[in-house]
């Protein structure tokens, strides 16, 4: 029977140990995990080998089988690396050299010839895993940019394998890419594949460039399909990833999720009104007052010493006017996210139209990410300051703007999130699809919600009901998030139906489904996965 062999850099899974040593595993909320992890699970016949995220120092041999054991009851089998590895091939080479140049971000990028020798090195130990594993007949998956030099490592082993590689970030323009001084070898690893995919035309365009710029002796047709000296051909094209809408929409709908959109609701003054807006009323009628009453020490402080009386007082004289609302985000804590650039366009928000304060919360979920990269530290650092700029410029006793929240959650409570969100704010510099987006219209079936969204993504391609704004004009995103607080329901519930209709087709089942026909039939022409 031939067996489908899902690589990545992480499993789908990580590894929990308790205090008394027995080991659990925890499914991984990430875009990838959530994407492929339901095929995988549904499909006995698929393996899925990847990183364990394990120290294998930590360990004794006896405890690494059973956690070895524990991954094969979920069809995963761990590969250990070291913190040598780690360092130089997944914070190193993958994350400090390809991530950053692959995003537009060549001046956060390092060339280090040790981490390029640390990335062969672990590709090829992916190699040495796996080929026990193959079969004649099986189909082996590659997913992103850790793997770029696997698939010529497996070809050279198996000459007829079906061999996949999709890449799940932006393919960068060719003048970025030839900066690389791998850029070569990392083409020919990638050309051992049968079928290259991305997320858009456009990274399928630059990919093709790249090829042409740096390995000018090969020939391209114009379906897209290169030819190879030893007579093979790569076909290359593109394949926007979607979600499990149903999963999104009905774990919004769960107890828990509903539990944490009305906690939301009651924080950001909703439903509850009343008593919330009395209180942020008694803090701008305190403000009043205090401000007129002659004698007191306030009156030899002109309003504009005191802005946060003004704020306070403004607040007090818009209640009733304004229906309190609440914009979400969720992202991991990354540079390519435009998270410093997002704030300062919602404290623009704040500034010019001043009658929000007090009547709009924004929940900031920012899970810290890859923090032994220094680029990472010093922009979770900016984040932090940032927030703590504008929560200290605008917030009331009764009302703070931003709820900063740099923990991970796990699906149900970000549904919440999700669903309590009246506004969503994505606004990456440059992201290959992003599925927030998706998941946040998802969450939202059937209902309003309206999405601000970068053009800068694979997303914006399809989700063109969006507020569609460029992530680096401050003005453009500050106006877009007003109109879209502002925007009147029946407007945003049909943007929303014609944006959900396509998510609910363009599912991340038929995502696989498809990856996976193309690359049967452009290895065994005829052959279709129903
Ligand atoms: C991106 C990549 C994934 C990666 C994820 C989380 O979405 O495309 O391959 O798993 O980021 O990053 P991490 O470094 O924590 O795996």
């Amino acid at each position: 029977m031939s067996r489908l062999i899902i690589v990545s850099n992480r499993l789908p899974v990580s590894l929990d140990t308790t205090p008394d040593g027995s080991h659990t595993l925890r499914q991984n909320v990430g875009g990838l995990a959530t994407a492929i992890g339901p095929y995988h699970k549904s499909h006995r016949d698929c393996l899925w080998v990847g990183w364990s995220g394990v120290d294998p120092e930590q360990y004794s041999e006896q405890e690494l089988a059973d956690i070895k054991q524990a991954y094969g009851q979920r069809r995963c089998v761990p590969i250990f690396l070291s913190q040598d590895e780690i360092k130089g091939y997944y914070a190193g080479f993958s994350n400090d050299t390809l991530w950053p140049l692959f995003h537009d971000f060549s001046h956060e990028a390092t060339f280090d010839p040790g981490d390029w020798q640390m990335y062969q090195q672990v590709n090829e130990r992916f190699a040495q895993v796996i080929a026990p594993l193959v079969s004649k007949g099986d189909t082996i998956w590659i997913q992103d940019y850790h793997l770029m030099l696997l698939p010529q490592l497996l070809r050279s082993r198996f000459p007829t394998a079906s061999i996949g590689w999709f890449l799940h970030v932006p393919f960068p323009s060719v003048e970025i890419f030839r900066s690389l001084p791998w850029g070569r070898e990392i083409l020919q690893g990638l050309l051992g594949a049968d079928l290259i995919g991305f997320h858009t035309v456009d990274f399928v365009v630059s990919f093709l460039a790249s090829i042409h710029r740096l390995l000018p002796e090969l020939s391209v047709d114009t379906d897209g399909m290169i030819g190879l000296p030893d007579g093979r051909q790569t076909a290359v094209d593109a394949f926007p990833i979607g979600i499990d809408y149903n999963l999104y929409a009905r774990t919004a709908r769960s107890s828990l999720a509903q539990a944490m959109r009305r906690g939301i609701e009651a924080a950001a003054g909703k439903n509850r009104g009343h008593r919330y807006r009395s209180s942020v009323a008694a803090e701008g009628d305190a403000a009043a007052e205090a401000s007129s009453s002659e004698g007191s020490w306030w009156s030899h402080h002109s309003l504009e010493d005191l802005p946060e009386l003004t704020l306070a007082q403004s607040a007090a004289s818009s209640i009733g006017q304004k229906a309190n609302k609440v914009i979400v985000s969720v992202d991991r804590l990354d540079y390519t996210k435009g998270l410093p650039e997002r704030l300062e366009a919602f404290g623009r928000m704040l500034e010019k139209y001043p009658e929000w304060t007090g009547h709009v919360t924004y929940y900031l979920l920012a899970t810290p990410s890859r923090e032994d990269v220094e680029s990472y530290r010093k922009l979770k650092a900016q984040v932090d300051e940032l927030v703590g700029q504008i929560n200290g410029r605008y917030s009331l006793l009764a009302w703070t703007p931003i709820h900063y929240i740099t923990r991970s959650l796990s699906i149900k409570p970000v549904c919440g999130m999700y669903a309590a969100g009246d506004v969503a704010l994505v606004t990456p510099l440059r992201d290959g699809m992003n599925l927030v987006a998706k998941e946040y219209l998802a969450c939202h079936d059937g209902r309003e919600g309206a999405l601000v969204l970068s053009d800068m993504c694979g997303a914006a391609d399809e989700l063109t009901d969006a507020f569609i704004v460029n992530p680096y004009d401050i003005n453009m995103v500050c106006e877009a998030l007003h109109d879209a607080l502002e925007i009147a329901p029946d407007e945003a519930r049909a943007r929303n139906i014609r944006m959900q209709a396509r998510l609910k087709v363009r599912t991340a089942s038929n995502w696989c489904k498809s990856f996976l026909n193309t690359l049967r039939q452009v290895t065994t022409p005829g052959m279709v996965d129903k």
